[in-house]
Parts: structure tokens; C-alpha cells; sequence
């Protein structure tokens, strides 16, 4: 199958209230466990590569792959960039035949954020690409982008009201009390903010670090709006965790076959449980 956008994709898991999960891909193993367990829930999904993962795997490499298991898949499959920061990587991104990507402007000024947004906007619309932008600072540390977690800014959502109007964006990410990596304490999610970010939106909201975060608040915020869920840190541990029990077990091993081979088997677990509990499962 073709890559879809977000817009074909969102638009009709806001109606049907449900999320569709995005899940963090570096090497060909997990891109291979995100697409196999969507086609086995027969569910949308929703792939995307940061710049630690450009720079790791290398660009060509990652749309190679992404594009050889969309074609055998049955279900609607998204490429999208997540957390570009510079507008020439998010150009390359889209040249390279990313069908979605993120600008994220939000440790810039809100002026400077609707600029370049808008630009982003401007290009990837002419082209079929669809645009998710960041407002609010979202804590924690991801590849290039680390925020101290003090200094972490929930979205304000006045701001939100006039950051979708000027821009155009086709989703929205906020900062409402989540963080990427791993939790120290629960994290507390600012649900009345949600709740008035997407009354004064109405457009797809994406929930940025939502590994580590309770089923029973996902599922209140998939209630409230959020439409887009990244998982990035689970499947890491996931991975990297049953590597590491492999060689374990087996000191002497050399095949890296098999130390990967469960790994992918423990991201695909994780990866379909996600489906099922944002409520995608099924609805491919
Ligand atoms: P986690 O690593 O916390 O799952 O966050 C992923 C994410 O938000 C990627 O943009």
C-alpha cells in the first residue's frame, strides 16, 4: 500500500474516538515489528524516525525500508519525521518521500514558531505532506532535543487557538505534563488543559512521551482528543532488554540473528498491546 498522511488518518480516529499510535523506528528490526503488528491488528499505524534516527540508520536507508514494508502491508502506514528542527531537515525529509512530518519550533519564540511553521506548511501542503507542529515545552531528553525538565512549559491554550489559526498545522503537539524516557515518579497529566487545548483547536492533538504512562490515562486522554500517541521508550527497553537476557543465556552466542530475532518479538508485544489499548486495533 501507498504511505498515507496524518490528515488521512486522524480525521477519522477523532471520530471514532480512538488513537492511532506512532511508533519510533532506528533500525530495520523494529520497523519490521511496527508494520507486522499492525497488519496483525489490522490497524493504521503511524512510523517515525527522529534525526538521532536519520543520523543513525541514514536517510535513505530508513525510507528503503519503511516504503519496502508498506508495500506488502494491507493497512494504512504513515512515514513520519518526528521532531525536526531545522527547516532544510525537514525539506530533506520530504524530498526523500517522508509523507508526514514535525517542525518542532517550541524553544522558539511563538512568533518565530508561527513563521517557520507556516512555511513548513506552505511547502508540504503543495506537495500532500501533512505538518505536526510543537507548542509548549515537552521535559525530558529525546535525540537532539533535550529540555530541562524545570524548565518544561505547558502549552497555553490561547496560544494553541491562535498558533493552529495562523498556521494551518494538521496536528498539534502540547506539552500537558508528559516527558520523554523514563519516568522517575507517575506522571500527572493536566487533563483540564487537554480538554480546553482541544475545544479551542479542534485539530488532531499528539501526545509526545507516553511510554511509562498509565493505561487509565491514556485511555481519559484519548477521550479528551489526543488522536496521535508516540512510543518510543518502551520499545526500546523492550528490545534491548530481551538482547540482553539472550546473551545472558547464551555467553557464546555469535549470531546476531539470534539475539535480534527476540527482540523484535518482545517490540511486537509491546507494540500491539499499545494498539489495542488507544483502540486502533481492528480499525484498518
Ligand atoms: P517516549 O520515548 O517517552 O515514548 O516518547 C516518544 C516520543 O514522544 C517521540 O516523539
Amino acid at each position: 500500500m501507498k504511505l498515507v498522511t496524518l490528515r488521512d488518518i486522524l480525521g477519522k480516529a477523532e471520530k471514532g474516538g480512538y488513537a492511532v499510535g506512532a511508533f519510533n523506528a532506528n533500525n530495520m528490526e523494529i520497523v519490521q515489528a511496527i508494520i507486522e503488528s499492525a497488519v496483525e491488528e489490522r490497524s493504521p499505524v503511524i512510523i517515525q524516525a527522529s534525526q538521532g534516527a536519520i543520523k543513525y540508520a541514514g536517510l535513505d536507508f530508513i525510507v528503503s525500508m519503511v516504503m519496502t514494508a508498506a508495500e506488502s502491508a494491507d493497512v494504512p502506514v504513515v512515514l513520519h519525521l518526528d521532531h525536526g528542527t531545522d527547516f532544510s531537515q525537514v525539506m530533506r525529509c520530504i524530498r526523500h518521500g517522508f509523507s508526514s512530518v514535525m517542525y518542532d519550533g517550541s524553544r522558539l519564540p511563538l512568533n518565530e514558531n508561527i513563521s517557520i511553521t507556516k512555511k513548513v506548511v506552505e511547502v508540504a501542503r503543495a506537495v500532500g505532506v501533512s505538518v505536526e507542529a510543537e507548542l509548549g515545552k515537552i521535559g525530558g531528553t529525546e535525540d537532539d532535543v533535550s529540555v530541562d525538565e524545570r524548565d518544561a512549559l505547558f502549552t497555553d491554550p490561547q496560544e494553541a487557538k491562535i498558533f493552529v489559526e495562523e498556521t494551518g498545522v494538521d496536528a498539534l503537539a502540547v506539552a500537558i505534563g508528559t516527558a520523554h524516557g523514563v519516568y522517575k515518579g507517575e506522571p500527572k497529566l493536566d487533563f483540564p488543559r487537554l480538554r480546553k487545548i482541544k475545544e479551542l483547536t479542534d485539530v488532531p492533538i499528539v501526545m509526545h512521551g507516553s511510554s511509562g504512562v498509565p493505561d487509565a490515562a491514556i485511555r481519559q486522554a484519548v477521550e479528551l482528543g489526543v488522536s496521535k500517541i508516540n512510543i518510543d521508550t518502551d520499545i526500546r527497553q523492550a528490545f534491548v532488554r530481551s538482547a540482553v537476557a539472550y546473551m545472558k543465556e547464551n555467553p557464546d552466542n555469535i549470531d546476531p540473528r539470534k539475539i535480534l530475532a527476540p527482540a523484535k518479538e518482545s517490540a511486537k508485544k509491546i507494540i500491539r498491546e499499545k494498539m489495542r489499548l488507544f483502540g486502533s486495533s481492528g480499525k484498518a
